[in-house]
């Protein structure tokens, strides 16, 4: 049998889009036109008195206004419970405005120099130090990147993400992948001590050098601390090509700054259409006025939604591609903002598919969800549905009135928003007018603004996490390293006292 042909279906959307990237086309994203098309909406229509217990009452939205704009002004100020070891973390409120054309350059120039000697990139980092990367690299490719040739990549090297899970199983699928190939690799860490981090790297660095001797170094990248650490220190021996952390920035903050720039440039992704999505997003959330300020009521809902107990935010979309995005947020909120027994739990939600499944503790269960919609208004495609003779599904209406894969997909925002809300749960719903970098540098501008000011509003310092801390620290002792001998032998007095059942 021949293999299938896609008879009838166009070329794909996506594919064109990092054809284009390669090839030098640029969205307008500097034209007036362009950024009015590309503007956010927050709809707030399902957010007030939803039935039940729990509702969010305007008077009450209104009372917190007030202290909202205490905050933002705080902020402006670089004021207030913001400091890690003396350094206020708010570097990344002017980044946008901050970072040269200049180290734009600087960094597409490195990242195309790698590009040009690998078939294969791969990101190494945790949390902050990942997520954003990935995250945006989603958002705005083809959902099998890898599998494509380089050409439909748009020239890109496939992409690969290590040292977020110590999964030896995991880490071999992938290294299965790498076989063969020209490897470059991104060792990011601001500490340049998180051990998933050193691990994946030790490996890896091996491995590249095993295999090109002295070349390796040219296949070596490290993002880390400006002068600190042992990162730091390796690179200046060996001469690799390094990037930096600021000091100023925390690592879920950081997805501006080299941290994610050097990985989205290897990616192809325009990053200086990311950085104007940031400004012209940084622009508005710095408004004082309220209601002309996203960031602002966006906090003040979220804080609103917690005190009147909500404690988890699904944060739900109906884009595969934007489901990183939702990953991101679920990093940036409950590690910002989960001390002293607050915050929200955020859980990343890809609809249709968890609507079948947690979707009817949602709509049913305990009264204790805010939902928030993610929602992509036009995908890179349009997929019509076809007309069927017999019709035993009953869904020929859809094609007779020209409606297709997209109408009902955006339906898919629409109907659980409505129905959730009739069930008593609050909704926010963010709608994204297309996959492109200047709307991902929006979000993320607009949820690192929010959660600062949500920081304020809990009475809290959101920029530190000594939680993660914590469990870094367990490890570190567990895996019998030097100097946390005295914590081990605490910890296993502890663990001596374990509780466990055979099955
Ligand atoms: O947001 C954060 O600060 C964390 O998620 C860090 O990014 C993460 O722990 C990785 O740290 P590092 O970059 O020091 O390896």
């Amino acid at each position: 049998m021949n293999g299938m042909k896609l008879m009838g279906i166009g070329e794909n959307g996506t594919i064109i889009a990092q054809r284009a990237r390669s090839q030098g086309k640029r969205n307008p994203f500097e034209s007036t036109s362009f950024k009015e098309g590309n503007r956010l909406t927050l709809d707030l229509t399902y957010l007030f008195d939803a039935p039940g217990p729990g509702a969010i009452a305007r008077e009450d939205f209104e009372a917190l206004i007030p202290k909202a704009m205490d905050a933002h002004q705080l902020l402006k100020e670089n004021k207030g419970d913001i400091f890690d070891k003396g350094i206020p973390m708010t570097g990344w409120q002017d980044m946008p405005v901050r970072i040269t054309a200049d180290h734009i350059s600087e960094i597409i120039d490195a990242a195309q120099r790698l590009v040009s000697k690998i078939d294969a990139y791969v990101s190494l980092g945790i949390g902050g130090s990942y997520l954003g990367i990935e995250a945006t690299i989603k958002a705005l490719t083809h959902q099998y990147f890898n599998q494509l040739s380089r050409e439909a990549r748009g020239g890109a090297p496939e992409i690969y993400f290590l040292g977020q899970n110590m999964d030896p199983d995991y880490f071999r699928d992938t290294l299965d992948m790498l076989e063969g190939k020209t490897v470059g690799i991104n060792v990011i860490s601001k500490s340049g001590t998180t051990t998933e981090t050193a691990i994946a790297f030790r490996i890896m660095r091996r491995l590249l050098e095993e295999n090109w001797s002295e070349k390796a170094r040219d296949l070596i990248m490290v993002t880390t601390d400006r002068e600190k650490g042992a990162l730091r220190k390796l690179a200046e021996q060996k001469g690799y090509t390094a990037f930096v952390v600021p000091d100023d920035i925390g690592g879920r903050f950081s997805v501006l700054s080299d941290v994610g720039l050097v990985g989205l440039a290897v990616a192809g992704i325009d990053i200086e259409e990311f950085v104007e999505g940031f400004k012209d997003m940084r622009e508005r959330c710095m408004s004082d006025e309220f209601w002309s300020n996203p960031c602002l009521i966006h906090a003040v809902a979220r804080h609103l939604a917690w005190q009147k107990g909500k404690k988890i935010e699904v944060v739900a979309t109906n884009s595969a591609a934007l489901y990183g995005v939702a990953r991101w947020i679920e990093q940036l909120f409950p590690e910002s903002e989960g001390h002293e027994g607050h915050g929200m739990w955020v859980s990343p939600s890809l609809y249709s598919e968890k609507l079948h499944a947690n979707g009817q503790m949602v709509q049913e269960g305990e009264r204790n969800v805010l939902e928030t919609f993610l929602y992509l208004r036009e995908h890179d495609n349009r997929i019509e549905i076809p007309a069927d003779d017999e019709d035993l599904d009953g869904l020929n209406f859809l094609p007779q009135s020209d409606l297709d894969m997209n109408f009902v997909n955006r339906m898919v925002v629409e109907g659980p928003a409505y129905a959730h809300y009739k069930g008593g749960v609050p909704c926010i719903i963010l709608e994204v007018p297309k996959r492109n970098a200047y709307n991902i540098g929006q979000i993320y501008y607009m949820m690192e603004r929010s959660v600062a000011i949500s920081g304020y509003l809990l009475g809290h310092n959101p920029f530190i996490q000594p939680g993660v801390e914590a469990y870094k620290k367990a490890m570190f002792a567990l895996i019998g390293k030097p100097g946390f001998e005295g914590f081990r032998k605490e910890m296993e007095q502890e663990t001596a006292k374990r509780t466990r059942v055979w099955v």
